[in-house]
């Protein structure tokens, strides 16, 4: 089963850098096929940490392939950042390969990013202001630069002079900000073009002959399925497809070549930024498990909101992803809670709802259904095998898995590589069965 995909199932921080670092340990190639800085995670090896945002951290194996494929936006600052970063701490960059199409975020998209943000005021989307959206917009309007116009700085100038007066003219007549100095993008660019121009290749042939030598190829999705683009919670979205059937446009290969989709959720739900979470909690409850989840933004630092698991968008995302087997984050947080909820439907006026309604008015404003389970008292974070785990933990993933109709595969009850409990048998054996390589993912 050469082509694995690990996907976000609710609104991104599920997880998956814990899911796909242990993946990684068996794995010939990790790809990221989508997104750009504004997802991130830190990664512990033998006590050093790497704050990761847009190299997989694959990149810690010293025999694993890195690709960033073109279906990623590239912050070559943030970019060089990180493979500084590494190379100081000892840590080999060689097995980075970036697309030659994938585009390039500039400094008028991160201006254009906070200036929409701010004049939408209110009802802004609360984006990372990582300029991730102007990107893709400019990549839609085939205004964008890529990384292959910085192998050619002739190419290159042309295209940002041209872009670059259209953009000052929104700066300045629109938003009435400074305008951007054209020498100054060009002359960052071309040193970033020194640094980065050696692992530009085309991804696609590279990704492709690998999953021909029947090589394993670990497809890393970024954020969540509902913030995908076109499935997830529109307007209130990030601008790129986050779902597994991503990989095969932002990555260049076709559908018959994904083997298994493994969708991670965490075992309650959070979300950063605007937009409609039927399952908040603005209470007690929401704030213990902020707290004891540490949930704040790996990349931005906010609170992150959060909530009920709900079987409702699980559904919904193991139909989008075609799932085969979830993966169950933070389940430990859980611990010591009386009763714990879990939505398994929304109601509307007199309509209930076991699937996401067609309206994102109807999601903004429907009233979650609970079940709820009795609670466990016990600490689970040392326990190894589902059997071990108190029935009432049994109950929960139980009830889980009959609500959305995916097995649970796996399940995480800490932040250490060891606290992962592969579930599914089958599974341990076709992908455990080598050797484990350690690091720990936060
Ligand atoms: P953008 O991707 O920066 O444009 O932000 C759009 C929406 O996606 C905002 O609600 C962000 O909070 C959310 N978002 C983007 N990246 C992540 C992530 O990695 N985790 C969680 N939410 C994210």
């Amino acid at each position: 089963m050469p082509g694995i995909v690990v996907v976000g199932t609710q609104w991104g921080d599920e997880g998956k850098g814990r899911i796909t670092d242990l993946l990684a340990s068996q794995a010939d190639m990790v790809v990221r096929y989508q997104g750009g800085d504004n997802a991130g995670h830190t990664v512990v090896l033998d006590g050093v940490k790497f704050k990761l945002h847009l190299i997989p951290s694959g990149i810690l194996y010293p025999n694993v392939m890195c690709v960033i494929a073109n279906g990623v936006v590239i912050n070559p600052e943030v970019l060089i950042e990180e493979l500084t970063n590494l190379e100081n701490k000892g840590v080999s960059t060689k097995n980075l390969r970036i697309s030659c199409n994938a585009h390039l975020v500039m400094p008028y998209h991160i201006v254009l990013d906070k200036a929409g943000e701010y004049r939408l005021g209110k009802s802004k989307i609360g984006t990372t202001h990582k300029g991730i959206g102007p990107a893709y917009a400019d990549k839609a309007a085939r205004s964008g630069i890529r990384t292959q116009d910085l192998l050619d700085l002739k190419i290159f100038r042309t295209k940002l002079e041209e872009i670059l007066k259209f953009k000052n003219a929104v700066i300045e007549k629109v938003y009435e900000l400074e305008p951007l100095d054209l020498e100054v993008i060009f002359n960052k660019y071309k040193d970033y073009a020194d640094i980065i121009g050696k692992y530009i290749v085309d991804t696609s042939f590279l990704i492709n002959k690998s999953l021909d030598e029947n090589k394993r190829v670990l497809f890393e999705g970024a954020q969540g399925t509902l913030l995908d683009i076109d499935h997830g919670t529109y307007p209130y979205v990030t601008s790129s497809s986050t779902i597994s059937g991503g990989v095969c446009v932002g990555a260049g290969v076709g559908p018959g070549r994904l083997d298994e989709v493994i969708g991670v959720a965490k075992a309650y739900t959070t979300r950063v930024g605007s937009g409609p979470f039927p399952t908040e909690e603005v209470s007690k409850i929401g704030d213990y498990l902020r707290e004891k989840g540490f949930e704040y933004g790996t990349t931005t630092g906010r609170p992150r909101r959060c909530g009920w698991f709900d079987s409702v968008i699980l559904r919904y995302s193991a139909m989008i992803n075609s799932l085969d087997s979830i993966a169950i984050t933070k389940l430990d947080v859980l611990s010591g809670l009386d009763s714990i909820k879990i939505c398994v439907g929304y109601k509307y006026k007199d309509h209930v709802f076991y699937d996401l309604p067609p309206h994102q008015s109807i999601i903004h404003k429907c009233e979650p259904i609970y079940q709820e389970l009795k609670g466990w008292n016990r600490d689970i974070s040392s326990l190894k095998s589902f059997k071990d785990l108190p029935e009432e933990t049994q109950n929960y993933i139980n009830r889980i898995e009959e609500l959305v109709k995916v097995p649970v595969s796996m399940i995480s009850v800490g932040a250490e590589r060891s606290q992962i409990i592969i579930k599914d048998e089958a599974l341990k054996q076709r992908l455990f069965e080598r050797h484990m390589r350690s690091t720990l993912i936060v």
